[in-house]
């Protein structure tokens, strides 16, 4: 068995008097999707926030490729190749595809000007690997349709040598075949080698999109289960009831 790309092990956080956390352990392999699945409250992104810097546990240590890491804050997770890509896509709406993908870490020509040239270019080599079908380079991100504003923050992260990324619910505001462009995007992630934390409500995306899922109650970790081992109603038992698929009524 391979090294995990990523450990979570006994990851706690409590907000005042609230546990909503508590002692939850996972993995995450090279070229695997993990599902996290739960009621709202269940600690989803908390658990997320943890390992994308953005919330200190109280317990717990992170390990990736096997060595711990010490990830105190949102910087340190870039470091280690962590990205998150929110539901809310953080993108400029004025700027075109090339310029989102260098904001804040623009190209320069050796006089100190933006080297649009260079960004294009590199635009389309990386969306030519990841969404061949993209074309809108030269388009404000604001005309560009969820789908695609999905591919630009995941060619994003790719370009900046992500390894880890945190999807919050890609799909949510997606009609079926924008899901479907989002579901090639996310295989040819898995085809790079880079590990995927997705967090939906949509047991069938979850389905669809995940080798296993991790389901969250109260904080807690229900279980671990390979999706093609189990239904969608043992994952409803499992979010619902809180038990493992063997000991659901
Ligand atoms: N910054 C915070 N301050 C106080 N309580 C929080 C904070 N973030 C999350 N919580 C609480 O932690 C619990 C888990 O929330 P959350 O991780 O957002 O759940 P999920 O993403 O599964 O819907 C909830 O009870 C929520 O109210
Ligand atoms: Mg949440």
């Amino acid at each position: 068995m391979s090294t995990p790309l990523v450990e979570l092990r006994n990851m706690s956080i409590s907000f005042g008097g609230i546990k909503a956390v508590d002692d939850v352990s996972i993995d995450l392999f090279p070229g695997e999707v993990v599902g996290l699945l739960g009621h709202n409250g269940a600690g989803k992104s908390t658990l997320i926030k943890i390992l994308s810097g953005a919330y200190r546990r109280d317990r717990g240590h992170i390990f990736i490729n096997g060595e711990e890491a010490h990830i105190s804050n949102p910087r340190d997770a870039k470091n280690f190749g962590i990205e998150t890509i929110y539901q809310t896509l953080a993108l400029a709406d004025n700027v075109d595809a090339a310029a989102n993908l260098y904001l804040g870490r623009e190209l320069r020509t050796r006089w100190g000007t933006l080297d649009d040239a260079a960004m294009e270019a590199e635009a389309r080599k990386v969306m030519g690997r990841l969404n061949p079908n993209f074309k809108r380079f030269k388009e404000p991100a604001k005309s560009l349709s969820g789908g695609q504003r999905q591919s630009v923050a995941i060619a994003r992260a790719v370009l900046f040598n992500a390894k880890i990324l945190i999807m919050d619910e890609p799909t949510a505001a997606l009609g079926p075949q924008e899901t479907q462009m989002v579901a090639e995007l996310i295989h040819e992630l898995k085809r790079q080698g880079l590990g995927i934390f997705l967090i939906d409500h949509d047991i069938h995306a979850v389905k669809a999109l995940c080798d296993r899922a991790a389901v969250m109650k109260n904080g807690q970790l229900v279980g671990v289960v390979k999706v093609d081992d189990v239904t969608e109603d043992d994952l409803l038992g499992m979010i619902i009831l809180g038990k493992q698929p063997d000991k659901a009524a």
